[in-house]
């Protein structure tokens, strides 16, 4: 990223495995801390409140949003990756470490307090048959669809949060202590990862079955850079969302079912597109027919203008070069005039639509090429998984409510956090 190469991001939880490793995890090397135990009985009645933090990052050039999450006693800050493609969060850890990455913080020191292998959450991580290795521990593996990967074993550890209206809680929350990690191709140097997905396991999830927050995740990622994620449902108003119904087909991750790509109003014609909403992604991605299908018709859409294809330009797989470099897809917008749009079609009686703006798929490269941030997801071993990256949810708020079983988005300025009240009461 630094050198100006794109990034294409992908942080999406592609298998669980089983005990793969014969890594035994090392208890004696862990630290005696004990931790404090959760305040969270005593919170039990402020369901209604929000947890609210500050995103930082971007589409490109850097390809990531990132927050800082404070977890141990005493805290520590960590910076990780917002992931709704996953369930697990893990930090780089001193379990001690086989192999980890370079990491902006010093590697986290696990608690002794280990997460059993029959409890919940660790059979959540693992097929139904699983066998555990050994009781008192659950170990874990994932694996990114970037081939990037983490092993290591589930901690529970406090973490440091405020509600809105700046009453503390410092719940334990279960979280991977990832002692053997893998770079992806994208790998992106953070402490780790936040696992925001519909499982058992998020970190949301987790808050709710502690009474603490609404199972309902947010974020709001600017085109600017930076923005705000948020954890209940006490910061945005429902009837300004647009909302669509979960798929209870594919229930791994967040996905609205099955799209047809609508160009310039019309339906294409390339439908069944199943997608799934990805903040770990930093593009979007079509399946191969969908993609082959969109670029016909945009490439059709600009002959005879004066944008020229730059095949020269590598930032991404299609770049257009102007009379002048373009500063920004504003620039560029004359060109993109004809609308696109993803229709659900789950909730039955009414199609809802995810319009794409020429913002929420092209990006500016620093030659001042202007290039389509809409990919061949096949080319990536997507298969038929479409993806909607952080690309397209840009500068609006997407919501992804586990309770109603929804997802919902409405277009917002991600720039300033947004406004509350002082205190949030069911
Ligand atoms: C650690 O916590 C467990 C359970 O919370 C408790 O039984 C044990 O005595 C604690 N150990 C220390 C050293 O504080
Ligand atoms: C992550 O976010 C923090 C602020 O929360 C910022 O200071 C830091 O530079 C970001 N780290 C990376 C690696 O992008
Ligand atoms: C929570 O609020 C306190 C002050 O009320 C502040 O010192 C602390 O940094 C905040 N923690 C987080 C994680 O924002
Ligand atoms: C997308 O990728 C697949 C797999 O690499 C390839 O076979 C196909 O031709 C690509 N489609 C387009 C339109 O480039």
């Amino acid at each position: 990223m630094r050198k100006g190469q794109v990034n294409v991001f992908f942080l999406l939880l592609f298998l669980s495995l089983s005990s793969a490793s014969d890594q035994k995890w090392r208890k004696a090397m862990m630290s005696a801390y004990n931790g404090s135990s959760s305040s969270s009985s005593m919170m039990m009645n402020r369901v209604g409140s929000s947890i609210l933090f500050p995103i930082h990052g971007n589409v490109y050039p850097t390809g990531y949003y990132n927050v800082t999450i404070n977890i141990g006693h005493p805290p520590k800050p960590y910076f990780l990756d917002l992931d709704t493609g996953s369930d697990l969060t893990w930090l780089q850890c001193n379990a001690p470490c086989v192999h980890c990455i370079e990491a902006p913080h010093p590697l986290y020191q696990p608690s002794n307090d280990l997460v059993a292998c029959r409890h919940p959450l660790c059979a959540a991580l693992h097929p139904p048959d699983y066998k555990c290795e050994s009781p008192d521990q659950c170990d874990y593996e994932v694996e990114y669809a970037d081939g990037g990967s983490s092993l290591g074993v589930l901690v529970r550890d406090v973490f440091s949060l405020n509600y809105t209206n700046g009453v503390r809680l410092s719940p334990r929350l279960a979280l991977g202590c990832g002692y053997d990690q893998i770079p992806g191709t994208s790998y992106h140097p953070l402490d780790g990862i936040l696992g925001l997905g519909r499982g058992k396991s998020s970190i949301v999830s987790q808050l709710q079955s502690q009474g603490l927050v609404r199972n309902v995740v947010g974020h709001c990622l600017s085109g600017r850079g930076g923005g705000f994620l948020f954890f209940g449902d006490g910061l945005y108003d429902s009837s300004h969302v647009t909302w669509t119904s979960m798929s209870q087909e594919f229930t791994k991750y967040y996905s609205p079912g099955s799209a047809e790509l609508h160009f310039g109003g019309k339906a294409t014609g390339i439908k069944n597109l199943i997608v799934i909403f990805d903040s770990g992604s930093s593009y979007t991605y079509l399946n191969s027919q969908a993609y082959q299908a969109l670029t016909l018709l945009l490439k059709k859409e600009l002959s005879g203008r004066s944008l020229k294809e730059a095949p020269e330009d590598q930032t991404l797989p299609l770049c257009w070069k102007g009379r002048k470099p373009f500063r920004s897809v504003h620039d560029a917008k004359k060109y993109f005039k004809t609308s696109l749009a993803l229709a659900f079609a789950n909730s039955g009686r009414r199609k809802t639509q995810f319009e794409l703006h020429p913002e929420a798929y092209l990006i500016i490269s620093n030659k001042g090429n202007v290039c389509l941030g809409i990919l061949n997801g096949t080319q990536v071993g997507l298969q038929n998984l479409n993806v909607i990256g952080d690309i397209s949810m840009q500068d609006r708020m997407v919501v992804y409510d586990n309770e109603k079983q929804v997802i919902g988005w409405s277009p917002a300025n991600c720039d300033h956090l947004p406004r509350f009240k002082s205190s949030y009461y069911m």
